[in-house]
């Protein structure tokens, strides 16, 4: 969590810092803040709360500098308040820096600073970063690498770091452990940034650099370092996203824009898999050999991506037959799960940083299981450390709360499962066949529900603005996208909600159902259909508001009080029609409260801590 950006260049650094911490904030907002160097001083203007305090700050100042870096923080340690913010300061001046991560022997640093009678303002694990730094610095006085380098090996925890020395002014030093970071480079100067967004608008030529890595950014060049203070060559990547997929382009919200974009990518991720009706898993690095030789299937996630994770294994296992396993990155990483050679753990990730899923897959590969990501971010850590990868094409996603990232993911696990359905001959050609042009059909699906269901859910949600709870029920994968509707309510307009089994409902939840309470129930796997409409039925009269979401060959009016019809898919293939109204039904209840949806409080997209 936390956004870092750094600018060095012929330009004003104040207005390409507060751009990029804008495309940043859905990183945290908690209080933001930039240093610039100024008539040979750094300059710290840090502000409490959302990136506007901080603008309006700035508004008052006349800074022209044109070397820079910013912060917008998620708090770990210490409250959010304007000492806590970043950039940090060393005691006297010698070293600035930002940092996103969390230094886990903060404590124990600072005690063995306070002997050199460093002293410490504020709350938080980051300033002790920038004392250690500048304690390096300061003793050993062989200039900024060898002082990052020093710290580097000093401390513990995960670290993204911008640093400004008073010394050198014209440069700004990087480094990272375990959080990401990006290097971008035009005509115009240097950048870094957490994420891609804070700088797609002024470059797309960008360095990865690596875990322990240093780098130093000038106004022309950018050279990189190893540990030992060698340089190292790396390559310039060009990124493929476009600008305007970074931008609203009109939409109120990145959610909705995010929503509606749902059939473009989700097309553009099926072009990227399947050629000429078949599936091609090349790019992937997976070839027919490997897939036969998994026989079991562990999918470790976190939020939504585990929801993604939960829809797979219904499939994994129904089509293809394969045991398929769904655990929780945090709760995968401290089990000691049974895993053998012919296991493959698949990491479902958007950001592809996310500290859990992070380690979960370093856990998979240290017990020399082979990994699967599928990342939408290209060269974040997941994607670069796993053995196959598996890009979905969502493009940036901005908003907090994942659509598209989500939508693409599960595309991605529809894709894998017909083709070890059809590699173990679980499947015989015709349905291979039906199983590829259904999937290709899905946009279109898509498409017609957003045309036909926005305008009516829009109206209807507004007399939910008011509700304290709701219950989102099904079963199989109509349970698994319950999962993912619920928490799309409840993470952005923090009205409580719960997921249920549609089966399980009788062991103790019906008990919460009174008069008015809003039961979203899903009900378009045709097996098991009347057995979700009796549950529903069993809260309706209990006094349940009822919102079936259902198939157009399907009469649910004896029980719900709204109808909501999708069209008919393959029943693997359902999620990704039943979640668009779920989805729309969470940001028009959060825009009737008039909450900001795109940034709900105390949550971050990619979290990148534990
Ligand atoms: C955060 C986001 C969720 C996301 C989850 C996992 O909680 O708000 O939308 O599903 O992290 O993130 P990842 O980047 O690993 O998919």
């Amino acid at each position: 969590m936390c956004g870092i950006v750094g600018y060095n260049g012929n330009e004003k650094a104040v207005d390409i810092l507060l751009d990029g911490l804008s495309r940043l904030e859905y990183r945290g907002y908690d209080s933001a803040g930039i240093a610039i160097e100024k008539n040979k001083k750094i300059e710290v203007i840090k502000a409490k709360g959302k990136l506007l305090n901080l603008k309006d700050k700035l508004n008052k100042k006349n800074l022209d500098g044109t070397c820079g870096i910013g912060h917008t923080r998620w708090a770990t340690h210490g409250e959010p308040n304007e000492i806590n913010a970043h950039p940090h300061v060393s005691n006297d001046g010698t070293v600035t820096l930002v940092h996103n991560g969390i230094i886990e022997n903060y404590q124990e640093l600072i005690q063995k600073l306070e002997k050199h009678n460093y002293v410490f303002y504020s709350q938080t694990d980051t300033e002790v970063l920038a004392n250690l730094i500048d304690y390096y610095y300061k003793k050993y006085k062989m200039g900024p690498i060898d002082a990052i380098n020093r710290t580097m090996v000093r401390i513990r925890g995960s670290y993204a770091i911008a640093v400004m020395f008073k010394d050198y002014q014209d440069e700004i030093w990087v480094a990272r452990k375990d959080s990401p970071m990006i290097i971008g480079k035009d005509k115009n100067g240097t950048y870094l940034a957490s994420d891609v967004p804070a700088i797609l608008k002024y470059t797309k030529n960008v360095y990865y650099i690596d875990n322990l890595e240093c780098a130093c950014l000038k106004k022309d060049d950018v050279t990189f370092y190893d540990l030992n203070g060698d340089k190292i060559e790396k390559e310039l990547n060009e990124i493929k996203w476009d600008v305007s997929s970074a931008e609203k382009e009109g939409y109120e919200h990145f959610m909705i824009k995010e929503i509606n974009e749902q059939p473009d990518v989700i097309k553009k991720t099926i072009n990227s898999l399947i050629f000429d009706n078949k599936i091609k898993l090349e790019n992937a690095n997976l070839n027919e050999e490997d897939l036969k030789s998994f026989d079991n299937l562990y999918i470790v996630a976190c939020g939504s991506a585990y929801h993604v994770g939960i829809c797979a294994q219904y499939i994994f296992e129904d089509l293809a037959r394969i045991p398929t396993r769904v655990e929780i990155a945090s709760e995968f990483r401290y089990r000691k799960p049974i895993l053998n050679k012919n296991t493959l753990v698949i990491i479902i990730s958007q950001s592809g940083e996310t500290a859990d899923s992070l380690a979960a897959l370093r856990e998979a590969k240290n017990k020399g299981v082979k990994t699967l990501a599928i990342v939408n971010v290209v060269g974040s850590s997941i994607a670069r450390e796993a053995d196959y990868v598996l890009y979905t094409l969502a493009g940036p996603e901005i908003a907090v709360a994942t659509t598209k990232a989500f939508s693409t993911q599960l595309i991605a696990i529809y894709v894998l499962a017909t083709e070890l359905a059809k590699i173990n001959k679980k499947i015989n050609n015709e349905y291979y066949n039906e199983l590829i042009n259904e999937i290709k059909n899905i946009p279109e699906k898509i498409q017609i529900i957003l045309n036909t269901l926005t305008e009516k859910i829009q109206k209807f949600s507004s007399k939910f603005s008011n509700i304290h709870d709701a219950f989102y029920i099904g079963r199989g994968l109509d349970y698994a996208i319950s999962l993912e509707g619920s928490l799309k309510l409840k993470e952005i307009s923090y009205i409580h909600s719960e997921a249920y089994a549609s089966g399980e409902l009788k062991h103790g939840t019906i008990s919460l159902i009174e008069d008015n309470t809003l039961v979203i129930g899903i009900a378009t796997q045709e097996e098991i259909y009347e057995k979700t409409i009796s549950n529903l039925v069993e809260v309706k009269s209990r006094g349940a508001y009822v919102i079936v979401i259902t198939t157009e060959d399907k009469d649910v009016s004896k029980v719900a009080n709204d109808t909501i019809i999708i069209p008919k898919t393959n029943k693997y293939f359902s999620p990704s029609l039943s979640v668009i109204p779920l989805q729309l039904i969470g940001y028009y209840i959060t825009v009737s409260k008039g909450l900001d949806v795109d940034k709900p409080r105390n949550l971050a997209k990619s979290v990148t801590v534990e």
